[in-house]
């Protein structure tokens, strides 16, 4: 398939890039920054400089690049900040998620392509009510803090955009990312000990590793499967069990804990959801009907040789 990966300068598009090329597709790679535009070269894609939120640049581009399927795995998250202004540092992505989406479907279709990609994310959006795991038939959150109203919406609006267009739309909501390029800033915090246990830090985490994810994109993209599907190990866990875990594997101190009270203070609704509150996701339907499993299935197994590649990890 010819194939246009808008946003592959990425966490997930660099490590997706080299995938599709392995299975033999061609790849238009788009990126905003013409310094990134040798590197997607050097992984066998032919690189287009498109900024996402300008809608006929993205039309004139996705129509010279005619492809066949677009896979949309734009966001910007690079800069993340204080998570006190959730929708404030989700902004830009916001947008990307809503009028990016839908100039991207549009230019698609417009260019012929038969199939769409898109990214989209399971963890904090699931209703944090009932049991620990939830499917893509469990409701998202209706009532998420006051925080996440506006990246709630745009993930609502990118998901029924997608199922809705006139070609076959499929999203993957990835669990949060680990590994090569996706880890730095969770290291950071860890090692600083700035990511702390918060009271009984009952807050279920679904992990995926970055190289599992662009497994599951390049499958989805292959398959006729059209939908929501969760992307995401087989270990959802709680941040007790995580967090101590992944500071021994990256040689930090134990994490401090915190009450609740604290953290309210210090990182506000959205850090004491995210530690005590949020629920995992399940990946039975990937596994069914996509037929897709993850090579790293425990985060437990990932955090320990997966966090870097090889060549780095060694030196
Ligand atoms: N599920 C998850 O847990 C999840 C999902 C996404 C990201 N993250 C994390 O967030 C961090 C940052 O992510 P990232 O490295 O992928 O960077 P990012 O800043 O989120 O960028 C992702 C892609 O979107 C592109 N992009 C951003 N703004 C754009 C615009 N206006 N128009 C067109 N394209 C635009 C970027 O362009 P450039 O090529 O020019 O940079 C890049 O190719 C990483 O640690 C990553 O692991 C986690």
């Amino acid at each position: 398939m010819r194939v246009f990966v808008a946003g592959a300068g990425g966490a997930i598009g660099q490590r997706l890039v080299p995938q599709l090329v392995e299975r033999g597709h061609e790849v238009v790679a788009s990126t905003r920054s013409r310094e990134k535009v040798d590197g997607l070269r050097a992984l066998g894609a032919e690189p287009v400089v498109m900024d996402g939120l300008n809608a006929l640049e993205v039309g004139e581009v996705v129509a010279r690049a005619e492809p066949d399927a677009v896979v949309h795995q734009m966001t910007a998250l690079a800069k993340m900040g204080n998570l006190r202004r959730f929708d404030k540092e989700f902004a830009v992505t916001n947008e990307l998620r809503t009028k990016g989406t839908d100039s991207l479907l549009a230019a698609a279709e417009a260019a012929g392509a038969r199939r769409f990609v898109a990214q989209s994310y399971t963890g904090w959006p699931n209703i944090r009510e009932g049991g620990r795991v939830k499917t893509e038939n469990d409701p998202l959150d209706p009532h998420p803090t006051a925080q996440q109203l506006e990246s709630l919406a745009a993930i609502r609006h990118l998901e029924r955009a997608v199922l809705d267009a006139p070609l076959e739309g499929i999203v993957l909501r990835y669990g949060s990312f680990y590994g090569p390029g996706a880890s730095d800033p969770l290291v950071e915090l860890v090692r600083g000990r700035k990511l702390p246990l918060v009271g009984s830090a009952g807050g279920i985490w679904s992990w995926i590793h970055i190289d599992d994810a662009a497994a599951a994109t390049v499958t989805a993209l292959e398959s006729h499967a059209t939908g929501i599907y969760n992307i995401v190990d087989d270990d959802p866990a709680p941040v007790s069990e995580w967090l101590p875990y992944f500071a021994d594997v990256v040689g930090a101190k134990p994490p401090r804990h915190v009450p609740v009270w604290l953290a309210r203070v210090v990182a506000g609704e959205v850090g004491v959801s995210a530690m005590t509150r949020i629920r995992g996701s399940s990946n039975a339907k990937a596994k069914r009907e996509l037929g897709w499993q993850p090579r790293w299935a425990s985060w437990r197994d990932g955090f320990q040789h997966g966090l870097a590649d090889e060549e780095r990890a060694a030196a």
